[in-house]
């Protein structure tokens, strides 16, 4: 992979050394054999396969498959995965007392990791990580059933009735008519948004030892059930410097809007770090490159406001915002360039959905690669309980005193 390492297990039973590394930034958790990034050139490829060419001529499930099982599928194998994962997408009735027990104000990402967790007790005589055939239904019904809760936890939030999945439809086309679709009228979906949806799915569908990722694993680690593990991913997705970015974008893009500031005052206050604001879809651990993902959302912002005939003035300040930011010093001493969550948000709400169910949206493109990632270490014979370690820098000992006696 070009990447020099030391292995370092065991290193500190041997040597009494431990390495201080916050964020992780140097610290290499595992080896894998799904995804390659190279940070500097803004190369993703998974499985070998370069994204570019995924995005263009493939599909989710397609980019699913490979992802999960190493290879791209044949025409049977490809079939009989799309009718498997079909056939899986009801959720159990119960489930749905779930949704009814929380606000209808709920963030769906809450509604989502609890759902997922909650998935579980419905197959718990499935739940052995160690039996090859329980961790492949539960693949099956993650990647069916997630779609159906997240677009059940929109239609929540809207107060509208959930309609139960169509199966004559495809993975994407199912999706879009359970959060656009109602009782009282037929729903024609959209070729156009499927296509985009289905490409802004394959761009987020693996992205190696990212935070949610790193979750998964380490939940994963402790043998902990997939169900379990994939909730805790979502959980940490949520987070605004993770997936909830791409929501965290269109409200900065939307702020600069209503304050009348305009761009450039906006990027003053970034730069001296007023508040502590970010140019938020700006930055990346990895990429010190323009990530090669935000280069295909851009692109597809442009054909599907185009083909929808939206004219979001949002756009225009996210475009105006880019071009500012790559001119300034600033950005170009730290190589901060827009990453995948800059301009996904503006296709999103061109296609109908809330700010809100933006994560959501990015949590059923990762699902994939969360799921690739824990089947990979649970067969992995190197794998071992995640347990980093800490320096401590706490008091030294000390002791209760006589006579406290106010409790
Ligand atoms: N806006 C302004 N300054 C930034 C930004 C940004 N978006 N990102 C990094 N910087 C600055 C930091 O302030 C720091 O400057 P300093 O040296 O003067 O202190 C320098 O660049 C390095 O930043 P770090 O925080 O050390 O970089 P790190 O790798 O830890 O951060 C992160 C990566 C969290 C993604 C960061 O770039 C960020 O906060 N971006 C905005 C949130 C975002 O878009 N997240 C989505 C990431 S992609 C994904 O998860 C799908």
């Amino acid at each position: 992979e070009g990447k020099r390492a030391i292995d370092t297990s065991g290193l500190l039973k041997q040597t009494g050394l431990t390495a201080l590394d916050y964020g992780y930034v140097n610290t290499s958790s595992t080896q894998s054999w799904i995804t390659y990034i190279n940070g500097d050139e803004g190369i993703l490829r998974y499985r070998g396969y370069p994204i570019e060419e995924l995005a263009a001529r493939s599909t989710f499930l397609e980019v699913a498959f490979l992802l999960i099982y190493g290879e791209l599928p044949t025409k049977e194998q490809y079939e009989a995965f799309e009718q498997r994962v079909t056939r899986h997408t009801l959720l159990h009735e119960d489930i749905k007392l779930l949704f009814e027990a929380l606000p209808f104000t709920a963030h769906p990402m809450s509604v989502l990791s609890s759902a997922v967790a909650a998935l579980a007790t419905y197959y718990e005589d499935s739940l052995d990580v160690h039996d090859p055939e329980s961790v492949e239904i539960n693949t099956i019904r993650l990647l069916a059933k997630i779609p159906v809760i997240a677009a059940y936890a929109h239609k929540k939030s809207i107060g509208q009735a959930f309609l139960y999945p169509d199966n004559s439809l495809s993975f994407v086309d199912n999706f879009l008519k359970l959060n656009f679709g109602n009782y009282a009228e037929p729903y024609e979906v959209n070729p156009v948004l499927s296509r985009a949806l289905d490409r802004l799915l394959i761009l987020h569908a693996d992205h190696e030892q990212n935070a949610s990722t790193s979750t998964v694993r380490l939940v994963g680690s402790t043998e902990a059930n997939i169900y379990a593990s994939i909730s805790a991913g979502i959980s940490a997705l949520y987070g605004p410097l993770h997936g909830g970015a791409n929501e965290a974008v269109l409200t900065m893009l939307a702020d600069i809007r209503d304050s009348g500031d305009g761009v450039a005052r906006f990027v003053e206050r970034v730069k001296n770090k007023e508040d502590g604001v970010r140019l938020m879809g700006f930055g990346h651990r990895v990429y010190k490159s323009y990530d090669p993902r935000a280069k295909i959302v851009k692109q597809s912002a442009d054909e599907v406001l185009g083909a929808l005939g939206v004219h979001d003035p949002l756009l225009e300040i996210a475009l105006e915002l880019e071009q500012t930011a790559l001119n300034d010093e600033y950005f170009q001493s730290r190589r901060l360039y827009p990453n995948v969550d800059f301009y996904t948000g503006i296709i999103y709400k061109a296609m109908g959905f809330p700010t809100r169910m933006f994560t959501p949206l990015f949590a059923i493109g990762r699902l994939p690669g969360w799921i690739a990632q824990w089947r990979e270490q649970n067969i992995d014979p190197r794998s071992k309980l995640g347990r980093p370690q800490q320096l401590y820098r706490g008091s030294g000992e000390r002791h209760y005193p006589d006579g406290r006696e106010f409790i």
